[in-house]
């Protein structure tokens, strides 16, 4: 019985499986052992080391997940900046013949590379895979003897190819795979959270709110509520504050998008950019339009009003649109992408049952010719000049 019972126990002390990548439970093959260990803070990673103060000799295991099962996984030292360009790295990844295999890379900059020496003499390199697919690579480094601080790197792919790595995702968590590394007093940080992180939140909310929100809003109450004659003038009220908070909110939102693009180094989204600048400009030449805006009954009025609406039309598809790429480009959780979803769901269904409703109220005006019923109290009619039938 109580055996048996410690038989349970010993059950219960044993690693759980799904934890496997962490310090405490992983071992490796050949009976490595490592004095230090630290559960890197992204892309589920982990650094093993043992540094040699004598001879100044840095040997490392670091273990992580392909984002693809066939993937790399890559370590890096880098004493001359911090991130991907200077990285001195080491890459567990697969031949073509499929052997695991550990390279050395030099980065000099982005894009593809290929394997070279590196900046430390390095020896003992290897790779292996657990059956959890945790692939582990081991190095041997030997530092400057008087540099024990340095920057680190580190990052996850999905394949290789001809026995180089591919591409890496640009997520979150894979920009945010870096921070230093104290060999000798086993510090070693991930530099936390991206500091740009919560400015990259803040672009995205301002401008999902403004652009993909507030701008759509109001053009559903300047083109439906002033069809009931009652809420006149207030829908133009309305639709003017409603423009003007997501115009000022939007162009902060798109300054910051901008100063985080030029703080971006390497990492370009030229489209999500250039989206954004055309945003802008046409959100700027409507409002400045405004001040051009003929009367009421000049005979351009109906031009100026046509072409306010195809640049009203133009600035919320674009803005609904690049609200989705910033979306895919912060990745956040699902929820967030199903709640603005869910938003344009409730605007686009508002907007079919107003364009029905609306067509229904100018075509009972046009047959009964006369407005009484929809203009009860005989207030001045379309008073801001704005065409008057919508179904025109
Ligand atoms: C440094 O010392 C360790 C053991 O003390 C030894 O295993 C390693 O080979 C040495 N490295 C160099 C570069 O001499
Ligand atoms: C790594 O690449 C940089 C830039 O091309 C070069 O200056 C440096 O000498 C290279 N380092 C080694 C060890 O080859
Ligand atoms: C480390 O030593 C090298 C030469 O031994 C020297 O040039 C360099 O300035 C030293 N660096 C620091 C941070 O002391």
């Amino acid at each position: 019985m109580a055996s048996t019972l410690l038989f349970v126990f010993s059950l219960l002390l044993l690693p759980l499986p799904s934890f496997s990548k962490t310090c405490s439970s992983h071992t490796f093959s050949k009976n490595r052992l490592f004095a230090t260990c630290h559960d890197l803070p992204h892309l589920s990673a982990a650094l093993h080391w043992t540094y040699d103060a004598a001879n100044s000799t840095l040997s490392i295991a670091f273990a992580a997940s392909p984002s693809h099962s066939g993937g790399w996984v890559a370590w890096a030292l880098n004493p001359t900046g911090s991130g991907m360009v200077g990285a001195q790295a080491v890459v567990g990844l697969r031949q073509s013949g499929g052997s695991l295999v550990a390279k050395t890379f030099n980065i000099s900059a982005y894009g593809p590379v290929t394997p070279s020496p590196i900046a430390f003499e390095t020896w003992g390199l290897e790779a292996e895979e657990d059956t959890t697919g945790i692939m582990t690579v081991f190095a041997k480094l030997k530092l400057p003897s008087n540099v024990t601080k340095m920057n680190q790197a580190w990052q996850v792919g999905p394949s290789s190819t001809d026995g180089l790595p591919s591409k890496h995702d640009f997520g979150v968590e894979n920009l945010n795979a870096k921070g230093t590394l104290n060999v000798v007093s086993g510090q070693s940080s991930g530099g936390g959270t991206d500091s740009r992180l919560k400015e990259k939140n803040i672009h995205g909310i301002l401008n999902a709110v403004s652009w993909g929100i507030l701008l759509p809003i109001g053009a559903i109450i300047a083109r439906y509520l002033k069809a009931f004659k009652s809420l006149d003038p207030a829908w133009f009220y309305l639709h003017v504050l409603c423009q003007l908070i997501g115009y000022a909110l939007g162009v902060t939102g798109w300054g910051i998008g901008l100063n985080l693009g030029s703080k971006s180094k390497g990492v370009r989204y030229t489209t999500h950019r250039n989206l954004g600048i055309s945003l802008f400009s046409l959100a700027t030449l409507q409002i400045t339009a405004l001040f051009l805006r003929p009367k009421k009954d000049h005979k351009y009025r109906a031009y100026w009003n046509i072409y306010h609406q195809v640049v009203g039309l133009a600035i919320i598809l674009l803005g609904i649109i690049n609200v989705f790429r910033g979306l895919q480009i912060l990745n956040p959780a699902q929820k967030w992408m199903d709640a603005y979803i869910a938003v344009l769901c409730i605007l686009g269904g508002i907007t079919l049952v107003m364009e029905v409703t609306t067509c229904i109220i100018a075509r009972r005006r046009k047959t009964d010719g006369s407005m009484k019923q929809y203009n009860g109290s005989g207030a001045a009619s379309d008073q801001h000049g704005v065409q008057q039938p919508l179904s025109a």
